[in-house]
């Protein structure tokens, strides 16, 4: 069992169980499905969302609020006898002591138990796959011998629209609130009459409506309802103790002004050692529906069967999902990840950006260019008609001369061009992935919009991209930096447009040799040729001048003077220049040797490769935010999780899988969180950095679960570990296994078929294969063209060791 001082994974790794509820930081989940959904915390906190985290926010989370993590999702039970009452998320009564206390965060959904006053709890929070909603699903059981007569409090705090404007804007936000009762469907029914959906922050109101309905019931008769924060909690107190609760008297308060929330009260019996179902539900209707309650089937859906089967269809889903991939490997750890943890986190990635967590408050961002068609790396394997129409819909932010916005939000088509030299080059990486995946090649032939005019199609917008990051370059053919590149914070490097970037001329070398295989299948030779010329004027820029000696330089400034230097005091060595040299080919063997040892011996810690060292200390304006960030955090030189996985990845590439499986196993959440104390965030995911030795916070994670780790960890551990390797043309098998590895299995499907690894390692190996049968025959190591198969599953069996 894998296990920590607050918690444990289940036998099947299929749930993470907190057994002390007071982690070091609200520990997170996600229930969500295309539309509504949002985040959980092992309290009950979290906030909901129908498309859009900040243009269409539902329920309210308190930014930097103390205590932490309020308000939330709760449901508390008050005793009518006794007087006593205690919440079934144990927030926000945490200051009660508690018999049991256990949460369960599983694949969509998060079940809390709490066992006090002789009643046990089990709440459990998912969102139904079809329904726009949340369900709050309980299960009271009385554990004394005696009847109780208990009273149920459910309440949330409202938003209903913009999160920013929220904020900013509160006291007159809430002019537009409109809360009542519905008798016949017993549910406060909660709209606003006005929505804020400008494009930016601006004095500007628009004079529309909030499109939506929120309905909130419960399967139990109601018998008190509140929409006004201010009467249910009181004045001078807090969630902790609701003066409604307090009394057990409810107000009623149907308002049209004021801070909005959903609060109702039931009453039940419960015989000695008996106990109920029941569940609340929020729900989000269109209010352009004449019968909104017909439209979601709002009786039906009421019943606690109905949400029964709801649940088991959450619970079907995330099988499904699940089922595409697994692998039995020796390492428990691995296969916690590889099976649940590191797929559902990149589920998660794919949909909620870097735009709604707990660290990305979902005010900001919208969805990045950059971070989307990476994002589609993890979900591609499960989900390949998903991604197709993702991709479809980003490549219309794409502008006719090829470059593209940087992010943008789902429900205004809105987002900001910040001219980061790499973001156009991201969308021929997530094309080419769906086409490894697929090989459907009809999306090339998709028309898509140009976000400033005209159209064309996905393969025309694949070529542009190449050729604006071409065109983008210095005459010497290195990028020119602009604002920044994958490193948002070296913004400072070329403002003048003269800059150029070392990591950015081996992602663009990488680019272009990623696309050869599918310019052949077009027979595209024009472009070929074009490609091939530059991809060879990269390899010689790259060699004649960024070599600093031990290892490749990271950038020029505008004055021409390098970063990345061994001559600077800080900043001498940057992780990407020298992965990117590696795993774009252009580095000589004794470069990559050199340039890979180089960055083991000065970048190595005990969690993973940091980004740079030394940090920056001293503020340096020709290079930028990054010198202001503290030194060890963040890209001011933390195990920075998203480019350290670019080093097992680089390593593996260059012949040294040791080294690779030595970071991987170091960078997995599982083992960088023994000391779960001070590392702080989720064990069960991987966060975007990990404090390194350079600050006193060392080994302190942050930025949990919204990360291109995911997707980057996920598939070079299937992919180059496990060995699965996908192209246009097919399937090849190349694992890359630790010597201590005998023996390991993996199952994957791919193009329709199931495809059953075993791979056998007698003589303590790496990746040399001596035997390979396919479907009991001995072949040749190519590539598999799956459709040659008329069987839908097909076995391999892989020896290791010299031929
Ligand atoms: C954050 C951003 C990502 C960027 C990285 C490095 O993770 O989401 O787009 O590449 O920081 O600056």
């Amino acid at each position: 069992m894998i296990n920590n001082k607050y918690g444990h994974f289940t036998d099947d790794h299929r749930e993470f169980v907190i057994t002390d509820p007071r982690t070091p930081r609200p520990w997170f989940n996600y229930m969500w499905n295309e539309h509504y959904g949002g985040l959980i915390s092992h309290t009950g906190g979290g906030f909901s969302f129908l498309d859009c985290p900040r243009d269409n926010r539902i329920t309210r989370m308190r930014y930097n609020c103390l205590p932490w993590d309020r308000p939330g999702r709760y449901v508390i039970v008050k005793d009518s006898v006794t007087g006593k009452f205690w919440s079934l998320s144990w927030a926000p009564t945490i200051d009660l002591k508690y018999d049991k206390y256990e949460c369960r965060h599983g694949q969509g959904y998060t079940s809390i138990t709490t066992e006090i006053n002789g009643i046990r709890g089990e709440i459990t929070y998912f969102v139904p796959t079809d329904v726009n909603a949340e369900v709050w699903k309980v299960k009271l059981t009385n554990l004394t011998g005696e009847k109780r007569s208990l009273e149920i409090y459910s309440f949330t705090e409202l938003m209903m629209g913009n999160a920013l404007n929220d904020i900013i804007n509160q006291p007159n936000d809430k002019h537009f609130t409109d809360i009542h009762f519905d008798k016949a469907y017993e549910t406060l029914v909660s709209t606003r009459r006005y929505w804020v959906l400008n494009k930016k922050v601006s004095v500007v109101q628009p004079n529309i409506d909030w499109k939506y309905k929120l309905y909130f019931t419960s399967t139990l008769p109601v018998t008190g309802f509140d929409g006004s924060l201010d009467k249910f909690i009181g004045r001078w107190r807090s969630e902790s103790n609701p003066v409604s609760i307090e009394t057990s008297t409810m107000n009623n308060t149907e308002i049209t002004a004021g801070d909005p929330i959903a609060a109702l009260q039931s009453k039940i019996e419960l015989n000695a050692n008996g106990s109920i179902d029941f569940a609340t539900i929020l729900a989000i209707v269109p209010k352009s529906e004449e019968q909104p309650f017909e439209f979601v089937k709002w009786k039906e859906l009421k019943k606690i069967e109905t949400l029964q089967t709801k649940f088991q269809q959450v619970k079907q889903h995330w099988n499904e999902y699940l089922g595409h991939v697994s692998v039995e490997t020796p390492d428990e750890k691995i296969n916690a990840m590889l099976n649940v943890w590191n797929q559902y986190q990149c589920a998660v990635t794919f949909d909620m950006a870097r735009n709604s967590g707990y660290y990305h408050g979902g005010l900001l961002f919208g969805t990045g260019i950059r971070d989307q068609f990476q994002d589609i790396l993890g979900m591609v394997i499960a989900n390949p008609e998903r991604v197709r129409a993702r991709l479809l819909n980003a490549l219309r932010f794409q502008f006719k001369n090829g470059s593209t916005l940087h992010n943008f939000f789902k429900m205004t088509d809105s987002g900001e061009k910040t001219n980061h030299s790499d973001t156009p080059l991201w969308i021929p990486f997530g094309i080419i992935e769906y086409l490894n995946e697929t090989a459907d090649y009809s999306i090339l032939e998709e028309t898509v919009r140009f976000y400033d005019e005209g159209s064309g199609t996905v393969y025309e917008h694949l070529v542009k991209a190449l050729d604006f990051a071409i065109s983008a370059t210095t005459e010497r053919g290195l990028p020119k930096i602009m604002n920044g590149d994958w490193n948002d914070t070296l913004d400072h490097i070329g403002p003048l447009g003269k800059g150029e970037t070392v990591w950015g001329a081996f992602f663009l070398a990488y680019m272009l040799k990623k696309t050869f295989e599918l310019l052949d299948h077009r027979n595209d030779s024009d472009t070929r040729q074009r490609w091939e010329k530059f991809y060879a004027k990269l390899e010689k820029v790259t060699n004649e001048v960024c070599w600093d000696g031990e290892w490749y330089l990271r950038a020029f400034r505008d004055n021409g003077e390098s970063v990345g230097s061994k001559k600077y005091k800080q900043g001498k060595i940057f992780i990407n220049a020298q992965t990117w040299s590696v795993i774009s080919g252009l580095a000589p063997k004794d470069r990559a040797d050199k340039a890979l040892q180089s960055t083991k011996n000065h970048l190595g810690t005990p969690y993973g490769i940091q980004i740079v060292w030394p940090s920056y200390t001293e503020v340096e304006d020709t290079i930028g935010l990054i010198s202001r960030c503290v030194p060890g955090k963040k890209e001011n030189g933390a195990v920075f999780n998203h480019a350290s996985s670019w080093f097992i990845l680089a390593s593996i590439i260059n012949g040294d899988v040791e080294s690779a499986f030595d970071i991987y196993t170091k960078m997995l959440p599982l083992n960088s969180s023994a000391n779960i104390d001070r590392y702080e965030t989720e064990p069960y995911v991987f966060a975007e950095y990990v404090t390194s030795p350079d600050h006193e916070t060392e080994n302190q994670a942050s930025h949990s679960w919204l990360t291109g780790t995911a997707v980057w960890m996920y598939r070079i551990a299937l992919d180059y570990i496990i060995g699965f390797r996908t192209s246009l043309k097919g399937i090849t098998f190349a694992p890359n296994i630790p010597s201590h590895w005998k023996i390991f299995k993996a199952e994957r499907t791919f193009r329709g078929k199931r495809f059953f690894l075993t791979v056998k390692n007698p003589e303590g190996g790496n990746s040399t294969i001596r035997s390979l049968k396919i479907n009991g025959k001995e072949v040749e190591n190519s590539v598999i063209d799956v459709a040659s198969f008329t069987e839908s599953n097909i076995t391999v069996e892989i020896i290791l060791g010299k031929k």
